[in-house]
């Protein structure tokens, strides 16, 4: 039996009960804020949180605006993986409080992953006197209490407690798409992966109840949801706690919902399975696709990083991988500029990338995070031996994609609609199941949402160009 199995707490029904008369209070409140606007940054985990914060918000019944400058009520769902993602979080709310000044009714909120930062609650009280509300990661269910706060006793809210072993259910969700939707099977993180700041921001790892997951897929299914993305930060270590099931075991359970197309994000190099693989050579829902981030190719600043796996072990996943489906497409994340990295370390990615040929890549310079293990790693390297290395990195991974997409010419694939093509209003575009944008020939507005046939007849540089296929008569 693991530690956490005993830790983790399923906020109890009463306390939900609790958070719904306080809703009621809200939306009868002759002060509530009328109209809402949320401004998200970060991960899939933040633009899911977002969802339910507009469902709970929706509840109390704010209505959605979409300019925030003529909103009643502005919340940042903020991220702090880097620093820019944090400077850029900070600069759009200081820029709305020059809205605040002319409209001081207008009430300001920050929450997400930076609100949970060391000594993040202590800055906003003094340096953004003028937010109204903070809350972090773990407490979302608690709103409908802080509006109240608010509204009613006209009080500054700032609640950053950690509460980070427990689990809300049944919260309202507003779901930004009809056809694609997300749902999170864990939360937190256990790897401490010496760079990263999540585990510190989103707390230990916990899975949800495997039932739970089920009725809420089933739920969409039976709404025509056509799409399911799978969330967590590890994946691979669904279950470990709770003991119910593995990860394979529920994506196997899940494609008997009948959902149409299933993914996931994301997955840990070192967790996967050979069970896992197993469920990619035999699954109908489970896209082609595999998000599997490498960080780097030297094993020595793998080893820094506390990734526990090596280029080596990488490469024999991908090599079993790519036996298994053979059109599977990867992607990967990629840290340039780790502490210590030296040229030769440098040039090892270039070679990894070089050799498995991603479908595309996600490049960062490492950018330090206060509290994490590497924040006080030596031999920080200089900036523009940074941003030369990602350059160089960026142009080979370009190159490749070019040939990778070019490669897919000829080929026939279902494509899961999601509108009009912003380019060529005349085409429709959507997803094939490697994740890879297609513009197409042929289809109308009246196919989105549908996963349709299509043959790719060319490709640009991130996308492809495609042609519906007919129904033969
Ligand atoms: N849980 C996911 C990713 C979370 S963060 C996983 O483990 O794969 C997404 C990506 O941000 C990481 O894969 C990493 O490449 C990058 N990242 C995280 N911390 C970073 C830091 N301090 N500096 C630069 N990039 C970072
Ligand atoms: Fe961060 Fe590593 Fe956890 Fe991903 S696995 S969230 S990179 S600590
Ligand atoms: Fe950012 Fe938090 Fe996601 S730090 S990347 S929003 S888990």
């Amino acid at each position: 039996m693991s530690l956490t199995r005993e830790a983790v707490l399923h906020i109890d029904q009463e306390t939900l009960n609790i958070q719904e008369r306080f809703a009621r209070l809200v939306a009868s409140h002759p002060d509530r804020p009328k109209s809402y606007h949320i401004v998200t940054f970060g991960c899939q985990m933040n633009t899911h949180d977002s969802e339910t914060l507009a469902g709970t918000l929706q509840h109390m019944g704010l209505t959605r605006c979409t300019q925030r400058e003529e909103a009643d009520l502005v919340l940042f769902n903020t991220c702090c993986i880097r620093d820019n993602a944090e400077r850029k979080a900070l600069g759009n709310i200081t820029w709305l409080n020059e809205i605040k000044k002319k409209r001081p009714e207008m009430l300001i909120g920050i929450c997400g992953c930076m609100m949970q930062q060391k000594g993040m609650a202590e800055t906003v009280l003094k340096k953004y006197s003028f937010v109204d509300l903070a809350f972090g990661t773990g407490t979302l269910y608690r709103l409908p209490e802080y509006l109240f706060q608010l509204v009613d006793e006209k009080q500054r809210v700032i609640d950053v407690s950690r509460e980070e072993s427990t689990i809300a259910e049944g919260l309202p969700v507003l779901r930004d798409s009809d056809f694609k939707a997300y749902i999170n099977i864990m939360y937190g993180c256990n790897n401490f992966c010496s760079y990263c700041i999540v585990p510190y921001v989103r707390g230990r790892e916990r899975s949800r109840k495997a039932d739970d997951i089920l009725k809420e897929a089933q739920g969409l299914v039976k709404d025509g949801v056509r799409e399911i993305t799978l969330l967590g930060q590890n994946v691979n270590s669904f279950g470990n706690d709770t003991g119910e099931m593995s990860f394979p075991q529920l994506l196997q359970r899940l494609e008997e919902t009948g959902i149409a197309r299933l993914r996931f994000m994301t997955s840990h190099p070192k967790d996967l399975s050979d069970e896992l693989i197993e469920v990619y050579a035999n699954s109908q829902a489970l896209a082609p696709h595999l998000h599997l981030p490498i960080q780097s190719g030297s094993n020595s600043m793998l080893l820094a990083m506390n990734r526990g796996y090596t280029a080596e072990s990488y490469l024999d996943k991908v090599g079993r991988l790519r036996q298994a489906l053979p059109d599977i497409g990867l992607t990967t994340d990629l840290i340039v500029a780790f502490p210590g990295e030296t040229e030769a370390d440098f040039e090892k990615t270039l070679e990894l990338v070089d050799r498995v040929r991603f479908d595309s890549a996600f490049t960062f310079i490492y950018s330090k995070r206060t509290g994490t293990r590497a924040a006080n790693f030596a031999d920080m390297i200089e900036s523009e031996v940074a941003s030369h290395r990602i350059n160089r990195l960026i142009q080979l991974q370009t190159g490749i994609t070019k040939e990778v997409l070019a490669n897919m010419k000829g080929e026939k694939t279902g494509i899961l609609v999601e509108g009009v093509s912003a380019r060529r209003k005349t085409q429709m575009s959507g997803k094939c199941g490697r994740n890879i944008s297609v513009n197409f020939t042929g289809g109308d507005e009246s196919l989105i949402g549908q996963i349709v046939p299509v043959e790719i007849t060319g490709a640009g540089s991130n996308t492809l160009r495609g042609e519906l296929e007919k129904e033969k008569d």
